[in-house]
């Protein structure tokens, strides 16, 4: 089976895979770059550019950490990680993942349009007002990620009215994708949830508004089930944990080898700061957390709004924008490592371009 292009906004996707967004420091210039450059679309994540290039790209430091929202969202590391990428990618379409939780997300949307991003990617939250932060940029896309139909209505009706505009694509997002999930612990579990029971409706929604594209997400692992998303009515598929397994990815070694590790049982869900699970792998820190012997919690980066500079990281037992960082900085003991459940299903790392064939062409 050929899969078809994939239309978001004025843009042409050419495989009609997205490689999502991943932080920090996970999908930056090289994974984005390549991944655009062999005709899927990469997605460079806004999470911690401050400490792209051994944070040189943070203006202000307070024990090793950026300090304070704008630099932990550095627009300069941000453009810098843009450039790069673009001098793998040139002009083909590549996307930036901006989450709606983030403090500062206004700026960084601001940020991403006059970098030169093409397609602007928000989950995390209803971004019901993403498009008055890119005003003066026409071409920008702009997609939300959404885990249920009625989501999709409620932004296309704010952005309708508001706006006079509508998502140029949306991603669906089921629970089996890494990272922060948009149900709670319970909801993640329920069969009515699973992504393949999602992508019907939200396709009948998005055809109410004009034929959105549906992009479906979480679990997506082989060329066989992008060809059931396909069947079922999505325009593409996002995918995650699998693009960790190549070599281009801008993840530390020994965050691949984690994952290289990893069984089964040992991807689980956890409480996060953030206010919604989020699934990654049960390691040393995951034990440390859940004892309260954890790291110090000093809210230094104020990452995201719902944690409510640190109270809700106290509550929870660790600081997401230290400990992610930490699994950037290639820290076994206390980073916090990021996967979707198939993440046990890596065994080791291939080319980007290996990946991409195989996707569409099957194993
Ligand atoms: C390590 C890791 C970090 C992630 N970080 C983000 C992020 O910063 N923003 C976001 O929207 N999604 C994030 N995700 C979700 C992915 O973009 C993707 O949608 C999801 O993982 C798809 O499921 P899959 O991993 O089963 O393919 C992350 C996923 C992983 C595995």
């Amino acid at each position: 089976m050929n899969f078809e292009s994939l239309k978001i906004g004025k843009y042409t996707i050419p495989k009609p895979i997205i490689q999502g967004g991943m932080g920090v420091g996970i999908s930056w210039d090289q994974l984005a770059g390549t991944v655009s450059s062999e005709g899927g679309l990469g997605v460079v994540s806004s999470v911690g550019t401050g400490y792209f290039e051994d944070k040189k790209y943070s203006k202000k430091l307070v024990a090793q950490r950026p300090l304070d929202a704008i630099n932990f969202y550095s627009p300069t590391g941000f453009k810098a990680i843009h450039d790069s990428a673009r001098k793998i990618c040139g002009d083909k379409p590549l996307a930036a993942n901006i989450l709606y939780a983030i403090n500062d997300y206004g700026r960084v949307v601001k940020d991403a349009c006059e970098a030169g991003f093409n397609i602007i990617i928000t989950g995390a939250g209803l971004p019901t007002n993403m498009p008055e932060f890119t005003e003066g940029y026409p071409d920008v896309a702009l997609v939300p990620i959404v885990s249920s139909a009625k989501a999709l209505k409620i932004i296309c009706k704010r952005w309708q009215k508001r706006y006079n505009r509508l998502p140029d694509a949306v991603i669906l997002e089921g629970p089996k994708s890494g990272g922060h999930q948009g149900f709670s612990y319970e909801q993640c579990k329920l069969p009515e949830n699973q992504l393949e029971m999602l992508v019907e409706p939200v396709v009948e929604e998005a055809a109410k508004w004009g034929n959105i594209p549906v992009i479906a997400a979480g679990g997506v692992w082989d060329n066989d089930d992008i060809q059931e998303m396909m069947r079922l009515g999505a325009s593409g598929v996002q995918m995650g944990t699998r693009f960790i397994g190549t070599h281009e990815c801008d993840a530390h070694s020994n965050f691949k080898d984690i994952l290289i590790a990893a069984k089964k049982d040992d991807i689980q869900l956890m409480a996060s700061p953030v206010g919604y699970p989020a699934q990654g792998v049960v390691t040393n820190l995951t034990h440390l957390v859940e004892k309260r012997e954890g790291p110090d919690i000093k809210c230094i980066s104020n990452c995201v709004a719902p944690c409510n500079r640190g109270v809700e990281a106290k509550a929870v037992g660790f600081c997401i924008a230290d400990r992610l960082s930490d699994a950037y900085l290639g820290n076994k003991e206390t980073g916090l490592f990021f996967s979707g459940t198939n993440g046990y299903r890596l065994t080791g790392l291939i080319s980007v371009k290996e990946l991409l064939t195989k996707l569409t062409q099957g194993e």
